[in-house]
């Protein structure tokens, strides 16, 4: 069989238009994959152990580092976040340690009994409330529980 020169070039342009093709259809699969991905990735526990009854004073802000384990992409991103427990009996009660005003973190002031913003001189009660300085609003409450002795936070 004799092939023409109109012949190999059908075949070349057809085999140029499938290989073409085939490249679109992987760079958009792997697009869309990681595009959706996140989205229907599983999900992540959110309810974090923070800390321990008995190791909490009674009315009294405890700073506690929580690691939160995000996914970004394919990948995972630990964080650690300050947060203050305070327990009031059987019950606790958490406060995000950043100021609301420009995000500075916030420190307990046992001998004031206040919660002191180091920047701007924000300060905070026990309950998150502003009692003085530039902060616009209260410091943010965080979700919390108690599961026998251990304190579980929502991040
Ligand atoms: Fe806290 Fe400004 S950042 S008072």
């Amino acid at each position: 069989m004799i092939s023409t020169p109109q012949d190999r070039r059908g075949f070349f342009a057809t085999a140029t238009v499938l290989i073409q093709g085939a490249i679109g259809a992987a760079v958009a699969f792997l697009m869309g994959a990681a595009v959706v991905a996140p989205v229907f990735g599983r999900r992540r526990e959110s309810w974090l152990p923070a800390g321990n009854l008995d190791d909490l004073f009674d009315n009294e802000p405890t700073p506690v580092a929580v690691r939160v384990v995000r996914e970004d992409g394919y990948t995972h991103v630990v964080d650690r976040q300050v947060v203050f427990l305070v327990r009031n009996g059987p019950q606790v009660t958490a406060l995000s340690s950043t100021c609301t005003h420009l995000g500075c973190r916030v420190s307990w002031d046992a001998a004031a009994q206040v919660l002191k913003c180091p920047c701007h001189g924000g300060v905070f009660d026990r309950t998150g409330a502003v009692k003085a300085g530039p902060p616009p609003g209260p410091l943010a409450a965080i979700p919390t529980r108690v599961e026998g002795d251990r304190v579980l936070v929502e991040l």
